[in-house]
């Protein structure tokens, strides 16, 4: 099954204003002659700019993460219908996310819902801990991250939807999981979707890798029959890096 290969950058909270111009601006040189789908996701107050850099050209803009809510008060929240025509996609369930800001499966599922309302694509992060790997409960919390995180969602709506394979050890931390380790979790993931929803839903949801990718690593990776392209954090922010990257193609 052919299906539509990703490269994602995510720039984190990285670049002011001026720098994410620059660099969107010379990564739309760089990256012109590419077909595959490519997307940065700077942080919310750079989109604007970066989004007057990148119009008419090949690479879409996505958010890093959006509220749960519509409007009301909701202090450094950004809301869905402040991202509309801004980006295409928006991140979610960032382990980062997860993690630092004790974001809960219910409630990344609430965002989900509400961003598929508005007509987003979904990047939708999933991944285990060092702990839950060792301790072999990464399959158990893989489908319980699957399972909440898509409720509600229709396989209609599933078109819209990426999965991001990030295991929370490999993030920003140059440990890479091996593509084979990889592999088995995407095929994994995938039977999940097709058992939740159908063999046409998960032959055809692109699931990427996130975790330490590099140039080094990418080719290997990506090659995986169930590896659909990668999200990017660290390499995402060195120019060479992240085209050579997004240069590979299946
Ligand atoms: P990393 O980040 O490439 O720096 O490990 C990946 C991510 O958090 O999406």
């Amino acid at each position: 099954m052919k299906r539509k290969f990703c490269i994602a950058g995510n720039w984190k909270m990285n670049f002011t204003e001026m720098e994410a111009i620059h660099f969107a601006e010379n990564l739309k040189e760089e990256l012109k002659d590419i077909k595959h789908d490519l997307l940065v996701a700077p942080s919310f107050i750079c989109i604007p700019g970066v989004k007057d850099v990148l119009e008419n050209s090949n690479i879409k803009l996505a958010s890093q993460n959006m509220s749960n809510q519509e409007s009301g008060a909701y202090t450094g929240e950004i809301s869905p219908l402040m991202l509309k025509g801004m980006v295409e996609y928006v991140i979610l369930g960032h382990s980062e996310r997860r993690m630092l800001y004790k974001e809960s499966d219910e409630f990344i599922n609430e965002k989900v819902q509400l961003a598929l309302k508005h007509s987003f694509k979904v990047i939708l992060c999933i991944g285990e801990t060092l702990n839950e790997r060792e301790n072999k409960t990464l399959w158990d919390v893989i489908k319980k991250q699957l399972q909440k995180g898509l409720l509600s969602v229709s396989a209609k709506s599933m078109e819209n939807l990426i999965i991001a394979y990030e295991p929370v050890w490999a993030i920003g931390t140059g440990k890479t999981a091996s593509p084979q380790d990889a592999e088995e979790v995407h095929a994994f993931i995938r039977e999940n979707l097709k058992t939740t929803y159908s063999k046409e839903v998960s032959d055809k949801t692109i699931i990427l890798y996130g975790g330490s990718v590099k140039p080094s690593n990418a080719t290997e990776l990506m090659a995986m029959e169930n590896i659909d392209g990668a999200l990017i954090g660290g390499a995402s922010l060195k120019l060479e890096d992240f085209a050579a990257i997004a240069r590979f193609d299946k």
